[in-house]
């Protein structure tokens, strides 16, 4: 983004946070991850991109850990030790593996961080139960934890949330693009905050809930995780019809290509304009990716994505503003937060 709310651009190195935290985090997951069956967990090792298919070591991308780290920061936040928050790092990290892949089934993704998918690799059957094994190790890992039992009431929440998200972006894909039943730019603001913002803001108020915060606290890192999320994949958005795809390695335009129900596609339709019709017109006849990028462009359809990514951005920072955190903490997730939505556009 060009221009983020200025608290958002704090000081702090934020690929140095995530470092920290994944650093504090490692030993708890790897020991997670070694109570699993060895096939299963092998499939998990591979996800965290500490070995190649049959077991042997590798160094491959595991991701950036940013649902680990807010856990970490939302305990320092809370005024604990990061450690605190530890079982609950593992607990959203292992959530989050088995949301992969689940996800790159029903995607029908064959390559995520540039290697094969644990389904392309070892076989449907076998992801799935990979899946179902991160899962049931993370609700353990949790319930384990001082605090358990609320925390995991918590999760629950954040997986129920999940789920209602991904069924939503999944029906989406059958959705006209004109007409009554066409998916509308809030019913995209409910999935995104369900599919990626509820696992962000559980992941912060989780730590803060195993750092002993006041449900203030706990709430208001929840809310901002929340809009984080619904931020992020409005820019990811962008990013995937606009952006370069030598910094984002992805196609340019892929997103149209795959015909995705994007959020600057859906306010461009909802502009209500004569250019909204002949958009809808377009991605019905499955036209050219090019004009139908022009096309929103000129409807509205970027600068509203942008100005909402910037609305949400406001309400992390408001809900930040609003719980009683510890300062030093709380300059490392403004500097995290910022991070993952200061993307060149
Ligand atoms: C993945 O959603 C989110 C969940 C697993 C809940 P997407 O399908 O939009 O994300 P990528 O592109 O596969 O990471
Ligand atoms: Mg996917
Ligand atoms: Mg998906």
């Amino acid at each position: 983004m060009t221009t983020l709310p200025s608290a958002l651009r704090a000081p702090v190195d934020a690929p140095q946070v995530l470092d920290r935290c994944r650093e504090l985090v490692r030993p708890a997951l790897v020991e997670a991850v070694a109570r699993m069956h060895p096939w299963v967990g092998e499939m998990a090792a591979y996800s965290f991109g500490w070995c190649e298919v049959g077991g042997a070591p590798a160094v491959a991308s595991g991701g950036k850990g940013v649902r680990q780290a807010l856990a970490v920061l939302g305990a320092e936040a809370a005024g604990a030790s990061g450690c605190a928050g530890v079982p609950a790092a593992v607990a959203v990290e292992l959530v989050h593996t088995f949301s992969l892949l689940h996800d790159d089934i029903m995607d029908g993704d064959a390559a995520r961080r540039r290697r094969p998918t644990v389904w392309k690799a070892y076989g449907t059957g076998p992801a799935v139960l990979a899946g179902d094994a991160l899962f049931a190790l993370a609700v353990e890992t949790l319930a384990a934890a001082p605090g358990g039992p609320q925390a995991v009431r918590v999760l629950s929440v954040a997986l129920g949330d999940l789920v209602r998200g991904q069924a939503d972006d999944l029906l989406f894909t059958t959705r006209p693009w004109k007409g009554p039943q066409r998916v509308r730019p809030d019913e995209y603001r409910s999935m995104a905050e369900h599919k990626t913002g509820a696992l962000l803001g559980c992941a912060a108020a989780l730590g803060a809930l195993l750092g002993g915060a006041a449900p203030a606290v706990v709430d208001g890192l929840d809310r901002a995780g929340r809009h984080l999320g619904i931020a992020f994949q409005v820019i990811d958005d962008v990013l995937g019809i606009w952006g370069d795809p030598t910094v984002t390695g992805k196609p340019v335009h892929g997103d149209l290509r795959e015909r995705k129900k994007t959020f600057p596609v859906l306010a461009a339709l909802d502009s209500d304009t004569p250019g909204a019709l002949r958009l809808a017109t377009m991605l019905e006849a499955g036209g050219d990716p090019e004009e139908a990028a022009t096309l929103i462009e000129t409807t509205g359809g970027r600068s509203a994505a942008l100005t909402e990514a910037r609305r949400h951005i406001t309400a992390v920072e408001t809900a930040l503003a609003d719980a009683a955190l510890e300062t030093g903490a709380v300059d490392e997730l403004r500097s995290l937060l910022g991070y993952l939505v200061r993307r060149d556009l």
